[in-house]
């Protein structure tokens, strides 16, 4: 937020935290939006919103502004994460199934600029064997699998202190 040193009714400690906050994107892909119905061994019971929620209380706390994307549609997260570029300072994806085949959304995920990390609820190394396999890992900064929604609140803070010592 450039101008706000010029703003003495604002303190320069807050003008300085307002100058700072970064801006991360938290992409889900297909079948996501079902959680809180699907097998709850693997991804808990939590439903996207309340999950959302706990990420967003994270960030706020670690001076974060989050915004969230779901989709069903593979063309449709490709364009997402397309127009996140230059505008963003990180992501947080869990592309679904996608995550061991869609070469269409690791190609878009190698064009952002700034760090990105995969998450999995489940343990994805110790499922089955076609779980094992993550075409976006090597274009992801960061990975972290089967911590469920607590990967999520490991990602935010990997990245608060990753952004910080940019
Ligand atoms: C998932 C793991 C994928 O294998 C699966 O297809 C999902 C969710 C996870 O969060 O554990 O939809 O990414």
């Amino acid at each position: 937020m450039p101008g706000l040193s010029r703003m003495p009714w604002i303190g320069s400690q807050k003008a300085a935290e307002m100058e700072s906050e970064n801006e991360i994107a938290i992409l889900h892909g297909c079948n996501l939006n079902m959680l809180g119905r699907r097998d709850s061994r693997h991804y808990g019971s939590l439903t996207l919103p309340e999950l959302e929620e706990m990420i967003e209380a994270e960030a706020a706390r670690l001076g974060l502004k989050c915004s969230f994307f779901q989709t069903n549609h593979e063309g449709e997260l490709v364009e997402k994460i397309q127009s996140l570029s230059g505008g963003i300072d990180a992501v947080i994806i869990n592309p679904g199934a996608w995550t061991h085949y869609s070469y269409a959304i690791r190609d878009a995920l190698e064009l952002l600029e700034g760090p990105i990390v995969e998450v999995h609820l489940s343990d994805i190394e110790n499922r089955e064997d076609w779980r094992r396999r993550s075409v976006v890992r090597e274009v992801c900064s960061h990975m972290i699998s089967g911590k469920g929604p607590d990967g999520y609140i490991e990602a935010v803070q990997w990245l608060a202190s990753e952004l910080q010592a940019r």
